[in-house]
Parts: structure tokens; sequence; C-alpha cells
């Protein structure tokens, strides 16, 4: 199995989603190699919830991890779960064009450029 989708079933199971049910993993490689994982974490105010892929990329940011190379999702669902706008927007400011691999807890997969799931992005370029 592809060990960034395998990284991000085993974070899934981490996930804190109490009121969705919906439980989410995330995994992001950075230039070194070096796997960050992160899962969906709910709160009773609904709007503090912080999705699984942004709690993969600041964990791995606050740890020092950049240039990502490669960034996989996984969620329980037949039509494989894309990220959020929001995360797009944060895989945007620090992966760039980076290749996102989706997938299931069946073993389905599929292989996203960042670029087509988020056209015309706001970013530096504009500052
Ligand atoms: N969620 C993620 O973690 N990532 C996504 O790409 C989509 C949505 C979470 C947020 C919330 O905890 C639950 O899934 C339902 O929206």
């Amino acid at each position: 199995m592809d060990p960034l989708i395998e990284a991000a079933l085993k974070a899934r199971e981490n996930a804190h989603a109490p009121f969705s049910k919906f439980k989410v993993g995330a995994a992001v490689m950075d230039s070194s190699g070096r796997i960050h994982t992160g899962c969906n974490i709910e709160n009773a105010t609904y709007g503090l919830t912080l999705c699984a892929e942004r709690v993969a990329i600041f964990k791995a940011v606050s740890e020092g991890g950049r240039d990502f190379t490669r960034v996989a999702v996984v969620a329980d669902t037949d039509t494989l779960t894309p990220p959020c706008g929001a995360c797009r927007q944060i895989l945007w400011e620090f992966c760039g064009d980076v290749e996102i691999v989706l997938g299931n807890l069946n073993g389905r997969t599929e292989t996203h450029r960042l670029a087509a799931l988020f056209p015309k992005p706001f970013d530096r370029s504009f500052l």
C-alpha cells in the first residue's frame, strides 16, 4: 500500500468527530521524506473544528517540515473525499501545485493536482 495512504488511514483512527461522526485522516510528505499526519478534531462550538489536512500541515510546519511533495486524504466514502475549500487554500500556501492522493477504507485511490482542485488561487504573488 502507498505509505502515505497507510499513514493517513492510521491517523484517521485518532479523529475526534463525535458530532459529524465523519472521520478523516491526512498525511503529507516533506522534502526529506518525513511523513506528518493529522486527523479532524471537532469542537462543540462546531466552528472551531479543524480538518485533518490543516492539522497535518500545521503540525508539519511547526516541526520544521517544508517543501511538501505529496498529500494524502482518506475518509470512509465511496466517492473519495477531497479537501474542503479552506484546506485547499492552506495546502496551496505550503505545497503549491502538489500531488494529492485521495483514498477510502476499501483501498480505492485517485490522484489529483492541487492546481486542478484549486484554480486561480490567491497567494503571495498578489502581495
Ligand atoms: N473534514 C476534514 O477533516 N477534511 C475534509 O477535507 C473535509 C471535512 C472534517 C471536518 C469535520 O470534522 C467533518 O469532516 C465533517 O465536515
